[in-house]
């Protein structure tokens, strides 16, 4: 069961793999290198014994590089207690010492084996597993979610959370505890979403939450919307396939039940009130990667339709400024996980500015969606493929939903033009399905393209946000250079880049946009005429780019605006299938996990 659940989660990291189960007063652990078959293998090579409670692990290294013995679960000098964690511990060093000095020695290089040993001093005091947890959790900086068991009290696994996901599944005579439900779902769907600084104890037929002082603590439960076959791959090869054919159910749900049959727009479930949008006066908008681009997107629809300034920033970069921001100033945040640590850090800062949150979220029961004032959840179920495709695509009908909706409330000039497009949004499903179904000559090109060393993107506008998603795609999934570029900035240097062969990927706008239009052919032409081997994402039907493109590719003729949602999936077929031709694992990319929850 531990192990079945570990599969579902391997995609958050996957360096190694444990686990520990409660025998008869004892431990039995097992840890492997590499990904969670090894410890599938040995574990069949050598089953373990029949037990009730145990726990595991799939680790993503951060001090101490990825082998057997930094592999998790931790345990203390006598082999009684197991501890699991994910984080960083960041006072670990002078912990370690101290505790070194009191006669503890440490096989790992880990940051997580100090927790264990600081909870066998105090089981040793006489305090029992909970009260321990709560003494050492005080004990602590960092980010962490810790899961232990003592095996002298076989009766309870207990976990602690900061900044750092954690989450219980509530079954029949059986309660789960893991970093996402989809590590349970087969088990059961009704679910506790913990705070920050909490401690839980788990027992067969109770769950007990209090702080860190002991005092009980208020969690909030819900019930899973999705079940255990939306966390299988169905008969794709990857998730990632399975995920990107998804798009166009998921674009449907996340426009579900949010546009009214009067054409208006509902959003009454992101607590933001009307008043309130009415009287702000600048929208920042703060991400990492993927999510950055919907981002940038969202920054043109936004100044078009809602008639508000719009800044875009990386998190990471955020709180490291002096960000302006007041209480007349709305932050977005986008992240499909809720838990990106730098996404989470820079929505505390600038809810210390005073300044309104929103976030844009995938997960419920993640910590953003608590954190921030207001969230509108995109629908686009679990995303288990780590490079983000179906997520991006909802968070896209997303951010157009936020503009239109502040545009609908603040009655900008656009009034017919945000009607008109509500009702475009909502033929989306069927444009996305469209594009999917023409993807054979993509996949083809993918493959002829497998052993180039480079490949470059251009757009313009909206299709710029969407070159840097293409070039992401490409650098995670086939570990290739890959670069996007605003097309107009070719001439300021990158154009050097340009050589015989050199494949370049160009979104072209729709035609209706006759001076960005065609000052992206104009672009086309200089880089054909160096050599480059153009190939063109432009809309069905458009005959002026057909002379400079080598390979053309059509995507269905939808506002400028909305482009994104249909020019973005070439892009992603392209980059599964050219990693695929490769010999690569799309689900799982070298050094990548799909939540980065440290900074
Ligand atoms: C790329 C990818 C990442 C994420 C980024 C933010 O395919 O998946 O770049 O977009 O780590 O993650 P979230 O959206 O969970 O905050």
């Amino acid at each position: 069961m531990v192990v079945d659940g570990l599969a579902r989660l391997e995609y958050r990291g996957y360096d190694s793999a444990g686990l520990a189960l409660v025998v008869e007063g004892t431990l039995a652990t097992a840890k492997k290198a590499g990904k969670l078959v090894n410890l599938r293998k040995a574990l069949e090579e050598e089953p373990p014994p029949a037990s009730t409670i145990g726990l595991g692990h799939t680790r993503w290294a951060t001090h101490g590089s990825p082998n057997d013995l930094n592999a998790h679960p931790h345990v203390d000098c006598e082999g009684r207690i197991a501890v699991i964690h994910n984080g960083i511990i960041e006072n670990f060093a002078s912990l370690k010492a101290d505790l070194a000095e009191r006669g503890h020695t440490f096989p790992s290089e880990t940051d997580t084996e100090v927790v264990a040993h600081l909870l066998e001093e105090e089981v040793k005091a006489g305090y029992d597993l909970p009260d321990a947890m709560r003494r050492v959790c005080r004990q602590l900086d960092g980010a962490y979610t810790l899961v232990a068991v003592d095996a002298q009290d076989p009766e309870v696994v207990v976990g602690a959370r900061r900044n750092s996901p954690l989450v219980v599944g509530r079954g029949k005579g059986e309660n789960f505890l893991a970093s996402d439900v989809a590590a349970f779902i087969e088990h059961t769907r009704d679910a506790i979403e913990l705070g920050q600084d909490q401690v839980v104890e788990l027992r067969r037929d109770g769950v007990t939450v209090t702080d860190y002082e002991g005092r009980p603590a208020e969690t909030r439960e819900y019930h899973v919307d999705w079940d255990v076959s939306a966390a299988e791959k169905g008969g794709y090869d990857y998730f990632m396939l399975k995920e990107i054919a998804e798009q166009p159910r998921a674009v449907a749900d996340t426009l579900l039940g949010r546009i009214g049959r009067d054409g208006r727009l509902s959003l009454d479930e992101m607590h933001i009130t009307d008043a309130q949008l009415r009287e702000i006066d600048k929208i920042v908008i703060i991400a990492c990667g993927t999510s950055y681009h919907a981002g940038l997107i969202a920054k043109y629809a936004i100044e078009h339709w809602a008639g508000l300034p719009c800044e875009v920033e990386v998190a990471s970069e955020f709180r490291y400024r002096d960000p302006i921001l007041n209480s007349r100033t709305l932050v977005i945040a986008i992240s499909q996980s809720g838990e990106s640590m730098d996404t989470l850090m820079a929505v505390r800062h600038a809810r210390e500015q005073r300044a309104r949150v929103l976030c844009i979220c995938n997960v419920n029961g993640s910590t953003m969606p608590r954190e921030c004032d207001g969230v509108l959840y995109t629908h686009a179920g679990p995303e288990v493929g780590v490079a983000a495709t179906k997520t991006f695509l909802t968070q896209l009908v997303a951010v157009y939903l936020i503009a239109l909706y502040i545009a609908q409330v603040r009655g900008t000039k656009w009034g017919d033009e945000v009607f008109a497009m509500v009702q475009l949004l909502a033929t989306m499903p069927e444009k996305v399905e469209q594009v999917l179904s023409t993807m054979g000559p993509v996949r083809e090109l993918a493959r002829s393209l497998a052993d180039v060393k480079s490949v470059l993107f251009l757009g313009r506008h909206v299709g710029f946000p969407v070159a840097l998603e293409g070039a992401l795609k490409l650098k995670e999934l086939a570990y290739m250079h890959a670069e996007g570029f605003a097309a107009g900035e070719l001439k300021h240097g990158p154009i050097a880049l340009i050589e015989e062969g050199l494949p370049v990927i160009v979104v072209v706008p729709p035609r209706a946009r006759d001076v960005l239009h065609d000052k992206i052919v104009s672009n086309i032409q200089e880089i054909r005429a160096r050599g480059a081997r153009t190939i063109v994402i432009a809309e069905e039907g458009d005959t002026s780019v057909v002379p400079y493109s080598d390979t053309l590719i059509e995507v269905p003729a939808v506002p400028t605006l909305l482009q994104p949602l249909v020019a973005t999936i070439p892009l992603q077929v392209f980059s599964c299938e050219l990693a695929t031709a490769k010999g690569h694992d799309v689900d799982q990319p070298r050094n990548l996990a799909k939540s980065v929850t440290v900074e």
